[in-house]
């Protein structure tokens, strides 16, 4: 057996067949994240959902078809919608609060210690929780608090003055007083995560990064293996609905779910391409949240537990991988996050 289906092997052990019965999705799919909690393996991306009864018809079919893991941020504007959705789930005794895992994200506009319980506490009352079970720092740099307005950073806002261990300790008294179950980073680099693991009292439980087969992270994901840090790809079939990207970077997008050896090997298993493509990664013990809209593809995207793509085909699909040029969000898009001092991918500059 490869060392990657090994490591899957190990995180799925407690897989539990109650009673017998065959697994479903919801029992077999679950990581152990170094807080003592249970992720999800798959869950359900909301970024860039425009109309809010799309959503929460979005929402309506996960919790449907078994998806319990939501990610969201305060900056995407919904989480009042998700708290909508599964408040009215959880009332109609349909889901408990225990088996949902939800993860939201402190915003680039929130970055000094003070702004950590005002914006978890904002987040919880769109969310109508007590609690989050993930709570992630979105971005390693930073914009001043009035820099943002109604959904629009402005260019020269940036912050400086930046200090991710300040922050976290007020990220880590959050998880004290139950806020937060476990607590995470998103779009930070290596050694900004080892910074944390190396000095905070608590480190960090999970890494959300971009990673799909263009872009596969293999160095900081092994890093993160060999220091519990659970990943999270965002992002994993490369992101085909942010059109608008290709008009900000004039990179075309890619189209990952044409590629011959995906259509290949899923037309092999009797899978779909994105099917495929989402397996390849959960196969290598990360965590995916894609995103849609569609019914049929939001089904689709959590039925990836009934195949296993063999040695050689995880091989062909490693191959793919482009490395830092097959990146598609490098957040300069954010007004000045190249001129931060903690701007992760300095390659990029
Ligand atoms: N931490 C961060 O900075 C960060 C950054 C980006 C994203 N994220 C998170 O990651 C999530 C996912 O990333 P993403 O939205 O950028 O991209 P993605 O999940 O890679 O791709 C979503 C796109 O793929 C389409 N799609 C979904 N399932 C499909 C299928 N089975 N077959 C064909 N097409 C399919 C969707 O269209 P339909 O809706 O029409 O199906 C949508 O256009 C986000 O929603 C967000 O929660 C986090």
């Amino acid at each position: 057996m490869a060392s990657a289906q090994l490591f899957l092997a190990a995180a799925l052990a407690f897989i539990a067949a109650v009673d017998g019965a065959a697994p479903t999705a919801a029992d077999v799919t679950k990581l152990r994240l170094s807080s003592g909690a249970s992720m999800p393996v798959v869950g359900l991306g909301t970024w860039q959902v425009t109309q809010d009864q799309e959503l929460e018809a979005a929402l309506d079919a996960a919790l449907a078809a078994g998806y319990r893991h939501i990610d969201t941020a305060t900056i995407y504007r919904n989480e009042h919608l998700i708290g909508k959705v599964i408040s009215r789930w959880l009332k109609e005794g349909r889901v408990k609060r225990e088996d949902l895992f939800i993860t939201t994200k402190l915003p680039v506009f929130g970055m000094r210690p003070a702004d950590v319980p005002d914006f978890l506490n904002q987040s919880l009352a769109k969310l109508q929780l007590d609690y989050v079970d993930m709570y992630l720092i979105h971005m390693p740099f930073a914009v001043k608090r009035e820099a943002y307005e109604d959904g629009r950073i402005s260019a020269d806002g940036t912050d400086t003055t930046t200090d991710h261990l300040a922050i976290w300790k007020a990220m880590e008294a959050e998880q004290k007083a139950g806020r937060a179950r476990s607590l995470g980073v998103s779009n930070f680099n290596e050694s900004q995560v080892e910074h944390l693991i190396k000095n905070a009292a608590v480190p960090p439980a999970n890494l959300q990064i971009e990673l799909h087969l263009y872009h596969q992270q293999k160095a900081i994901v092994d890093f993160c293996k060999k220091n519990n840090v659970a990943v999270t790809a965002y992002s994993p079939l490369g992101s085909p609905g942010s059109k608008w990207l290709s008009l900000i970077s004039g990179k075309e997008l890619p189209d990952l779910l044409s590629l011959p050896d995906v259509v290949e090997i899923a037309a092999r298993h009797n899978k779909t391409a994105a099917q495929v493509v989402l397996r390849h990664t959960v196969q290598r013990g990360i965590i995916v949240i894609p995103k849609s809209s569609n019914p049929g593809r939001i089904q689709q995207n959590i039925d990836i537990f009934d195949f296993t793509l063999s040695d050689s085909e995880m091989a062909k699909l490693d191959a793919l991988d482009k490395g830092l040029e097959g990146k598609l969000f490098d957040m300069k898009f954010i007004g000045g996050s190249e001129r931060h001092p903690e701007y992760p991918w300095t390659a990029l500059l």
